[in-house]
């Protein structure tokens, strides 16, 4: 016992050494440039109302569900729930889980067996390699949108094979060339499964949906955590997918289903979102004023997220510091977020910054960034 405590200290001390201990933070004043609440569903106060509305309407929803969804656990309120997203998103089924780090667990897990191989881009977020880590298929690592790289694995991967991307990705905030990834794999025999964690909201139902690819992606994974405010995510796809996923999908299985009123909450922001078609736009004007600031990004300009590189990691903590100092809460990723030499401040963008905060900003990271 003592030994193992002793190696945690020391594990812990070597992050504190190098400045990149993880700690919560609790509830802060400062101005949001960090969390994923890019459409401010989160803080927005009429959609607050319509969701007490909808709890004081039926406060038995509010309780548990009270066994798997396979016994008893999967109320009929939540399957016409899956059904409503299944049809805005243009697919033949949805299953609702508690996050989107669940659903990539239920996904990656069980879909393929030994023999068979699983290739991600190297960017793709970590509940995608945590799947991969209880199936017993062999996965491979193409680089970041590397349709090159992507092709030699296809041709060097066995049994059968699933690509596995993100539409936006998360850390660099830049887009997968879909399409290509698609017809790449397709010529090969391999699915695709697209995870929209961060395009969800932000751009419609998702790159996906808005490219019509849905009878093209095996699966798609949309989260309700970041701009749709609430928690929890979609599994989108065949009528087939979903059965096999309930038949043999242990994360979905041993676990008990969502509350009603999870699945009621997140039918609301459909349509507060949907009510709401300004919310969008108005995050685009404010990418358009960040991207006039003139500092180096490598993320798409219509990203949420902006990827912003300093010299080194020093820089990065000096100027984080000097940020945080003046108000602006913005926060640095550091390995194994992001690969060693990949540091940087991962700022996220939402409706509430105001154009004059973003030029505060703007100044604090130029200055930094020369
Ligand atoms: C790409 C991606 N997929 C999945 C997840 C997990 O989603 P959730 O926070 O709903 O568990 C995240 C979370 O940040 C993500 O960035």
């Amino acid at each position: 016992m003592e030994s193992l405590v002793s190696s945690w200290t020391k594990e812990l001390d070597g992050r504190a050494a190098t400045a990149t201990l993880r700690q919560q933070q609790g509830t802060r004043n400062k101005v949001d440039f960090c969390s994923n609440d890019y459409l401010g569903l989160a803080r927005n106060d009429a959609f607050q109302a319509r969701l007490l509305a909808v709890a004081q309407q039926e406060p038995a929803a509010l309780t548990g569900a009270s066994g798997s969804r396979i016994i008893r656990g999967h109320a009929d309120a939540v399957a016409e729930v899956e059904q409503h997203i299944a049809y805005t998103h243009g697919n033949a089924s949805a299953l609702l889980v508690g996050s989107g780090y669940l659903a990539n667990l239920a996904l990656f897990s069980c879909l393929l067996k030994r023999g068979d191989s699983i290739l991600l881009d190297e960017k793709i977020h970590r509940s995608v390699h945590d799947g991969c880590k209880l199936s017993m298929a062999t996965k491979w690592k193409f680089r970041h949108n590397d349709l090159t790289h992507l092709e030699s694995c296809l041709r060097k991967a066995k049994g059968r094979v699933l690509v596995a991307v993100e539409s936006l990705y998360s850390m660099d905030g830049d887009f997968a060339p879909l399409e290509d990834i698609i017809t790449l794999a397709n010529r090969y025999g391999a699915a695709v499964i697209v995870d929209e964690a961060h395009a969800a909201g932000v751009f419609g139902c998702g790159v996906v949906h808005q490219k019509g690819l849905q009878e093209q992606v095996l699966a798609t994974v949309v989260t309700y955590g970041k701009a749709f405010g609430l928690a929890g995510a979609a599994i989108l796809g065949s009528k087939l997918l979903t059965d096999y996923l309930l038949n043999f999908s242990a994360p979905l299985i041993y676990t008990t289903g969502l509350p009603i009123y999870h699945a009621t909450a997140i039918r609301t922001a459909y349509g507060f979102l949907a009510d709401n078609p300004s919310l969008a736009l108005s995050l685009q004007n404010l990418l358009a004023r960040f991207a006039q600031q003139g500092m180096k990004t490598t993320s798409a300009a219509v990203s949420p997220i902006q990827s912003v590189r300093f010299s080194d990691s020093t820089c990065l903590l000096a100027a984080t510091a000097v940020m945080q100092q003046n108000g602006l809460d913005v926060y640095p990723i550091f390995p194994p977020t992001v690969a060693v030499g990949a540091e940087r401040l991962r700022i996220c963008m939402h409706t509430f910054n105001t154009p004059s905060e973003i030029d505060l900003l703007g100044k604090y990271i130029r200055a930094w960034q020369q």
